[in-house]
């Protein structure tokens, strides 16, 4: 691994070593994660061009607990607001001798460009970009799948909501269908999925009886109102009758079935408080495991970009 920018072409070994990985930082037994010196001496930076609460503070923590040292980019405080591109921003920024960025972007393919544009042995992370891809919450994601269902053959996933401006949704699409789920269902109303869905290799349900049936795993998304033209906002009340998971909605899916949600959660509009906080949620286990997950994924873009340095110094020798 160099970049970690999509889910899209890699393999289920390369998946499953970077879940391997991601438990190999959690203390046996326990929600606490080790404290290792794999980044040390390294500089990360956060640059956060949307708002995040959850994938921008576990970026930290995970590189804090990979011992590297981390600069937090204030983007609305930065020379940005000034004029300065995006490309001199980050000439700047890696002038400062920066090993990895970590990228959030409203514009699809951000971090592709800013992986094409920076100098070799640079990693790129990228935290979500526009509706395309979020990846490491995907593998955040498989890792609690697996902690809960210790497997993927066999298993059914309901991912309910908005899927069409859901950049979640598609790598959790990609990474469960390569990690050899048996079934990935896409629950919600023909208005929020992408024209393509058809193509996705899942099963598309346009009721919650049929989309949740017998179902092991229910993903619950929040409609992405920052993303849609104020004219085709759904009224929240009629899409939470029929798509918000509450106790009744809940019961058609297996008993042991549990219950995620990326965040952040909009109570009353896709799921209700009984369910976000009931015994089948796992959904604060989900951010617990995003600090293990991303220092998985730097610690293994960074040993990569190293591997490529140190062939470059010898090949130049
Ligand atoms: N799941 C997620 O990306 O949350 P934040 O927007 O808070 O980072």
């Amino acid at each position: 691994l160099k970049h970690f920018l999509t889910i899209d072409g890699l393999g289920r070994d390369l998946l499953t070593e970077i879940l391997d990985t991601a438990d190999s930082f959690i203390e046996v037994g326990e929600r606490r994660i080790k404290k290792v010196p794999l980044l040390r001496g390294r500089t990360v930076v956060n640059l956060f061009f949307e708002p995040s609460t959850r994938t921008r503070s576990t970026f930290e923590l995970a590189a804090k607990r990979l011992s590297a040292d981390v600069l937090n980019l204030d983007i609305s405080k930065s020379a940005t607001s000034k004029g300065e591109s995006l490309s001199d921003t980050l000439l700047n920024l890696e002038a400062m001798a920066s090993d990895m960025f970590v990228v959030r972007h409203a514009q699809s393919g951000a971090a592709h460009f800013i992986a094409r544009s920076v100098t070799p042995g640079v990693a790129i992370i990228n935290a979500g970009d526009g509706r395309h891809a979020h990846p490491t919450q995907a593998m955040l994601d498989m890792l609690t799948i697996r902690q809960h269902k210790e497997r993927f053959e066999g298993l059914r996933v309901a991912i309910v909501g908005d899927i069409l401006h859901s950049r979640v949704a598609r790598s959790q699409v990609n990474a469960l269908l390569t990690l050899g789920a048996e079934e990935v269902r896409l629950v919600g109303p023909a208005t929020l999925m992408p024209a393509a869905a058809n193509q996705l290799g899942v099963k598309l349900c346009t009721t919650m009886e049929e989309g949740l049936a017998e179902t092991d795993v229910i993903i619950m998304l929040r409609l992405q109102k920052e993303r849609m033209e104020s004219g085709l906002l759904p009224s929240e009340r009629e899409f939470f009758k029929l798509y918000g998971l509450t106790r009744e909605k809940l019961a058609l899916a297996k008993p042991d079935a549990i219950v995620m949600h990326p965040g952040p959660i909009n109570r009353g509009v896709e799921i209700e408080s009984a369910v976000a906080d009931g015994p089948q949620s796992v959904i604060l286990s989900q951010v617990t495991n995003g600090i293990a997950l991303r220092m998985a994924v730097m610690s293994m873009a960074m040993s990569g970009q190293l591997a490529e340095r140190a062939a470059a110094q010898h090949g130049g020798a």
